[in-house]
């Protein structure tokens, strides 16, 4: 078998980042490898997002700038794939004619397969799930399937991190949102191949395990009458010798649970870091959103994360400027993020997606330049709160998981072995410290004599005597 290659381009969450691992790792089990230069490519393949419109737009400037390759090279085949492919389907034809190939994220098992139906000259192809009106729920579920295949270490950027899926689709259906539309109806994985897949992951060295989920705190997976919820998951994944950090995004607020907290409480390797976004602090925008809460239970659950994890840190998102909101509206969310002190929030500007409640039955009223200042007022507010709050810590020391070269040190071009290197704390704190790319992959203590925003410096401490390195807080 000759090798081809594959180039591939991702946009959006971290299930399309899994999404693409998955998939190169599948091309490579037909004689694909993976290349960066799309000149170079026989198949080039774009993985897309329809969160926002601007998420759409980039990948059509992505596919803009491939279309002379493609031209001069018809023999190349150009895929379309996740969740734009699935919302718009033949669609994207007509903006791209030069494209080949169209795959919705339910169904991504069949790329090798349709690749090689596009070279052997079948003209077209396009797989995509069946929509949520479509047919009976069991119909639809089906068409939309988890693609998991077993993988080997190499597919994952580190050897000692990875994504692992615990759930598909959502049904939450917030009015914004085309996620439902996109990944179909929410879905819980059989807790005993979570469990198989993670075993592997820890047999090659993973130390890192992040759970995913839309809303990954709804977790649910029956069998007969057995049913298993995320707090009796992370359970069974922290028996595995090797597997050191366990961490689940994104949480919906309303699942959760006292008993979730209390396990996250007893179990040493799972990190209290939340990721639970509260994307408005007004109880009537709340509603127009149908996020399924009001400012009050948010609060309640606020309190009791610090009742049970008093060490936790929380982290939102925001939609600023969502239909009719007012200034006395916005202002109740930032009332809110002052209160709530997130460790940070991710701010969006709305973007209206056709196919959704909100485009249906409200008007996108809010002028984009009140958006865009909404969304700069709400950002810094947000990072003084991180600067001060991160500026509280400065003598204290974590356990850090060193992730590679700091951002300065890739621009740099430094080559190591002694580099500025980055990584993460149990709470999901991002250090910078002077080290050593042999340091990659470990947890090691790093104390810390600075701050901003969005990142701690420190510098590692050789003669650490104290608490375990995983119980290091926070
Ligand atoms: N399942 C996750 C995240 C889904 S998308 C959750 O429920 O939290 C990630 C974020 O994008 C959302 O939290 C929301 O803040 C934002 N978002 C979703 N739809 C949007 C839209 N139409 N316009 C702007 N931001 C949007
Ligand atoms: Fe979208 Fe809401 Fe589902 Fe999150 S919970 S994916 S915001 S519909
Ligand atoms: Fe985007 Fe789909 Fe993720 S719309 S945010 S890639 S689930």
């Amino acid at each position: 078998m000759t090798t081809k290659r594959v180039y591939i381009e991702t946009v959006g969450c971290q299930m399309n980042l899994l999404d693409s691992e998955m998939v190169v790792a599948s091309l490579r089990k037909n004689g694909y490898e993976l290349t960066v230069d799309p000149q170079d490519a026989d198949a080039l393949l774009f993985n897309t997002c329809s969160v926002r419109q601007l998420a759409e737009e980039k990948t059509y400037s992505s596919l803009g700038r491939i279309k002379r390759t493609k031209q001069q090279h018809p023999e190349k085949v150009v895929g379309v794939m996740g969740c734009m492919a699935q919302k718009d389907q033949q669609l994207v034809f007509e903006r791209a004619p030069y494209v080949d190939l169209i795959v919705g994220p339910g169904q991504l098992h069949r790329i090798p397969e349709l690749i090689e139906s596009v070279r052997q000259g079948e003209g077209r192809q396009v797989a995509v799930s069946m929509g949520r009106r479509d047919g009976s729920l069991d119909q639809i579920k089906r068409t939309h399937e988890t693609f998991d295949p077993l993988r080997d270490p190499t597919m994952r950027p580190t050897p000692f991190q990875a994504y692992l899926r615990i759930q598909i689709g959502c049904d939450k259906f917030c009015t914004y949102c085309i996620v439902p539309m996109t990944r179909g109806p929410e879905q819980g994985r059989p807790p005993q191949q979570i469990v198989d897949e993670a075993q592997i992951l820890a047999d090659q060295g993973c130390k890192e395990i992040t759970l995913l989920g839309q809303t990954v705190n709804s977790y649910r997976h029956h069998d007969g009458s057995q049913e298993t919820d995320l707090a009796s998951l992370l359970e069974q994944l922290h028996e595995i010798d090797g597997i050191e950090r366990l961490k689940f995004v994104t949480n919906y607020p309303k699942d959760m649970t006292v008993r979730l907290l209390e396990t996250i409480r007893d179990l040493r390797k799972v990190s209290p870091y939340l990721h639970a976004p509260l994307q408005s602090g007004s109880d009537a925008v709340l509603q127009r959103m149908k996020r399924g809460y009001t400012v009050t239970e948010y609060r309640e659950m606020m309190a009791r994360i610090s009742h049970h994890l008093p060490d936790a840190t929380v982290s939102s998102d925001f939609i600023v400027g969502f239909c009719g909101e007012t200034e006395d509206e916005f202002q109740q969310t930032v009332e809110l993020v002052k209160e709530c002190r997130f460790k940070n929030s991710f701010i969006f500007k709305y973007s209206e997606r056709p196919g959704t409640k909100a485009a249906d039955r409200i008007p996108d009223d809010v002028p984009y330049e009140v958006k865009q200042r909404r969304n700069n007022e709400l950002l810094a507010i947000q990072d003084a709160i991180s600067e001060e709050d991160n500026l509280d810590l400065l003598g204290r020391t974590f356990g850090v998981l060193v992730e590679g070269p700091s951002k300065k040190a890739k621009k740099r071009g430094d080559v190591g072995p002694l580099v500025q290197v980055t990584g993460r704390t149990r709470c999901d704190r991002i250090v910078v410290f002077q080290g050593n790319l042999r340091q990659v992959g470990h947890i090691l203590p790093v104390a810390i004599y600075d701050a901003s925003s969005h990142t701690l410096f420190g510098e590692v401490v050789t003669d650490h005597v104290g608490p375990e390195l995983f119980t290091l807080n926070s």
